[in-house]
């Protein structure tokens, strides 16, 4: 006797922008390859959005039409809600925490709710016996959460790193490929409709910082703590800073780390030179790529699409199709009450140091410079002085592992020498 087919899995849509239109694509794109998959039928039974006489892109007229995305969550035709509307307040918290409540899972694409309020809403749904899953947040079509919580929960996680903003990537890519300046790129990426409505998110570092966030919890078992993550945005990058790093063998990346170290656990999003031949150096555009590393697998590289319709909506579709399956797993990959409270540490580890300077033509201007980083205790590795255009020249230094508090020292002290022209540059090098 064979088993009774399993009821549909019925999904209710909150959001109707570029990821929940995608969501809805899939669902009627694939419904036979995703009941073949799943065992059962995947089917959207009510949606809800702000605009109800909105041209869509895709056929809603089969689906119930919720004006309060909270009544969207609460409905008892709706199995699974998918949040897809955005921000960390209001709607987007509300409705999660009234699905939790009212026994349905939740499939989310919101990156900053898990960075602001994920350890809260995974003692909600845990403490409910429901499940919250957010492939989609972190890196868009890349399933790194998966790969964290599943493939890798085998290994202790030594360093979880990566490009997880597109916009930024973008922008600092088409600087060096067009040699446009910061702002001329900027505008571009706003006129081809890349930045955040708030485009901060984007190039202050707050939207990769969010994902960064969200990956180190899982990778180090603690408690999501975004207030922890050091953020730098990439508006003081130049272009003269790009060449010359070219020049040195180095990109620059808006590169986010997060390890656990002897002085506690480092969380950094902000720009950072790397080998011009490594994968993260070779990341063009609005590509996202995230470096993981295990004790027993080594590193690995995972590559994709960070955003848009169809990545985005391929993540939240992974998600839907685990609980279809019946997978139910431990929101940061252990139960979200034994996660530990992050001691976050209170300085990065060292590193080598990339600096510009613009040195003033005169006896003995280098040997100043040399004598502010000595007494600083940062060792000069190599160094490069192009020619004088007038009275100054750039000068180049990669300096060997050093500490942020002495690159600090000895950027406060150039000024006093009177030999150094403007404000020096100073930015860390990642060994990959
Ligand atoms: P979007 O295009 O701006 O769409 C947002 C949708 O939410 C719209 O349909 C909007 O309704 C609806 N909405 C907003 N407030 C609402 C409310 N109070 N009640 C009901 N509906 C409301 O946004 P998106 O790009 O799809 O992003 C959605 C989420 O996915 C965000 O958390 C975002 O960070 C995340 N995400 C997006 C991408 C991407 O590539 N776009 C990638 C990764 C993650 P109206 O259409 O009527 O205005
Ligand atoms: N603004 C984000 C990016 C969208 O540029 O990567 C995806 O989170």
């Amino acid at each position: 006797m064979s088993a009774a087919p399993l009821a549909p899995l019925r999904l209710g849509i909150a959001g109707l922008g570029t990821v929940g239109i995608g969501v809805v694509k899939i669902v009627q794109r694939h419904a036979d390859l995703l009941a073949a998959r799943s065992g059962r039928p995947v089917v959207i039974t009510a949606v809800s959005a702000r605009d109800r006489t909105k041209n869509r892109d895709a056929d809603l007229s089969s689906y119930a039409w919720e004006v309060d995305p909270v009544a969207l969550a609460q409905r008892a035709d709706v199995d699974v809600f998918i949040e897809v509307m955005g921000g960390h307040e209001g709607p987007a918290k509300d409705a999660t925490e009234a699905a939790f409540k009212a026994g349905k899972d939740v499939v989310t694409a919101n990156k900053a709710l898990l960075a602001h309020h994920g350890q809260a809403l995974a003692e909600l749904a845990e403490g409910l016996g429901r499940t919250i899953r957010f492939e989609a947040a972190v890196a868009g079509g890349i399933p790194v959460i998966k790969a964290l919580t599943e493939g890798l929960a085998g290994n202790a996680i030594r360093r979880v790193m990566g490009v997880m903003n597109g916009t930024c990537n973008y922008i600092l890519t088409r600087m060096e490929t067009a040699g446009l300046p910061y702002d001329t790129v900027f505008e571009e990426a706003r006129q081809l409709g890349y930045l955040e409505a708030d485009p901060n998110l984007d190039v202050g570092g707050i939207d990769a910082g969010h994902k960064l966030a969200i990956l180190a919890a899982i990778a180090f078992g603690t408690k999501v703590s975004f207030d922890n993550v050091l953020l730098e945005g990439i508006g003081r990058i130049s272009i003269d800073d790009i060449r010359r790093a070219g020049d040195m063998g180095y990109k620059i990346k808006l590169l986010g780390v997060a390890q656990m170290t002897g002085r506690g656990l480092e969380q950094r999003m902000t720009p950072c030179l790397v080998p011009a031949a490594s994968p993260l150096g070779q990341l063009q555009g609005g590509t996202n790529m995230v470096v993981i590393e295990g004790d027993s697998v080594g590193q690995i590289v995972l590559r994709g699409a960070g955003a848009g319709e169809g990545p985005t909506a391929s993540a939240v579709m992974g998600d839907v199709m685990d609980l279809a399956r019946g997978l139910h797993l431990p929101t940061f990959g252990q139960p979200a009450a034994k996660l530990a409270d992050p001691v976050p540490a209170a300085v990065s580890a060292p590193a080598s140091y990339y600096l510009r300077l613009q040195l003033m033509d005169k006896p003995g201007a280098l040997a100043k410079v040399a004598t502010v980083l000595g007494e600083a205790g940062v060792s000069i590795s190599r160094m490069r002085q192009y020619g004088h255009a007038d009275a100054s020249a750039p000068v180049l230094i990669v300096t060997h592992k050093t500490t942020p508090d002495a690159i600090a020292v000895a950027t406060a002290a150039f000024p006093a020498t009177g030999v150094v022209e403007g404000e020096p540059v100073a930015l860390r090098i990642e060994e990959l």
